[in-house]
């Protein structure tokens, strides 16, 4: 059987991405031009700005991407789209690009969920096995998600209030840590000892949900009265014990569902997955208790495009096929 070349791309936030992957399995480019020094010095993502510095890069990184994998246009199969969730003014930059590649060379059209993406990440490692179960933990999602076969995603938990990277993000903010803080919280909590007993926010005994706000309140807290006492705060212990009741709440909870539902394998993703607590603690547990475990390498767990053509290939062959009215949906359900 000919292999399908998919173009993927990716807005959604502030990175414009482009890749190109054959049959969803095997990168043969994957292109991300990062904006992060133009947010940095706002302290976020602005997204006005995001939409303005996609429109910039986009047709340089399509260009990129296909030469890259020594492909013309016309060898693509398919466009595959990220179309939500995500802020709404950079997704439509992307959107209009794929639909813009899509009308001019008569190139079918996919538009994609970001989280799907996200999870399809895993399959640029390793073959995914069903019933599995996929940990999403980036800035904007926290979700334990149970796939029975390809394309079918039951999210069984998800955030109630912060997303873990978000909460990284502010606790990072409190401590005068640069934007995005995730990395250098990570960074100073290898350095420290977990000795400040901050909150775990279980929830209902059989809810798979999360809640951070409460810990971002505790922190600030403790930093608020430390200082008010006059004494000094020791970032890397404030590090290390937020990021082990955040660790703590997130591997607990997975292992549980994954027990519940006999999974056959466990897979990580989004942003957060880079975090080398989070990273250690899992493997040890998955191994532990015996169940596989997939952790895509980092390039591939923040946002990038290789992700949405792998979760697009899935799309291409159970039919999907989107029209020039695709639109780009910020609060899109997965
Ligand atoms: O998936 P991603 O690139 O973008 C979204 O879709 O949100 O995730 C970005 C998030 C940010 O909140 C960032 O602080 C966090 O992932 N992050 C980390 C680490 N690296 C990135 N959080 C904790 N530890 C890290 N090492
Ligand atoms: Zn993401």
């Amino acid at each position: 059987k000919p292999s399908i070349c998919i173009l993927g791309i990716e807005t959604s936030c502030d990175e414009t991405a482009v890749a190109v992957v054959e049959d969803g399995k095997t990168i043969l480019s994957n292109i991300v031009a990062t904006q992060m020094d133009v947010h940095k010095r706002f302290g976020g993502v602005v997204p006005e700005v995001a939409s303005r510095a996609h429109v910039e890069q986009m047709t340089i990184v399509i260009e990129e991407a296909l030469q890259q994998a020594n492909r013309t246009i016309e060898q693509v199969d398919a466009i595959a789209v990220t179309k939500g969730p995500g802020l709404v003014g950079a997704l439509l930059i992307g959107v209009a690009a794929a639909k813009a590649l899509s009308f001019a060379h008569g190139i079918p059209l996919i538009g994609v969920h970001h989280i799907a993406g996200h999870i399809y990440a895993n399959r640029l490692v390793e073959e995914l096995e069903f019933p599995c179960l996929a940990l999403v933990v980036s800035g904007g999602h926290t979700e334990i998600i149970l796939m029975k076969e390809h394309g079918s995603y039951e999210t069984l938990g998800e955030t109630r209030d912060d997303a873990a990277g978000e909460a990284y993000d502010k606790v990072a903010r409190a401590l005068e840590l640069p934007y995005p803080g995730g990395p250098h919280i990570d960074k100073l909590a290898q350095q420290g000892k977990a000795t400040i007993p901050f909150p775990r926010s279980w929830l209902e005994p059989d809810s798979y949900d999360f809640s951070f706000s409460g810990l971002k309140s505790a922190v600030l807290n403790h930093l608020h009265n430390t200082r008010q006492r006059g004494e000094q705060i020791i970032k890397e212990e404030v590090a290390a014990s937020f990021q082990e009741s955040v660790v703590d709440v997130l591997v607990t909870k997975t292992m549980k569902a994954a027990q519940q539902y006999g999974v056959k394998q466990i897979l990580l993703a989004g942003g957060v997955a880079a975090n080398q607590g989070l990273r250690s603690q899992l493997s040890t547990t998955c191994q532990q208790q015996g169940y596989p475990l997939i952790i895509p390498p980092m390039s591939l767990c923040t946002d990038n495009a290789a992700m949405i053509a792998a979760a697009g290939y899935i799309e291409w062959e159970k039919g999907t096929r989107d029209q020039m009215g695709l639109n780009a949906y910020p609060g899109l359900d997965l």
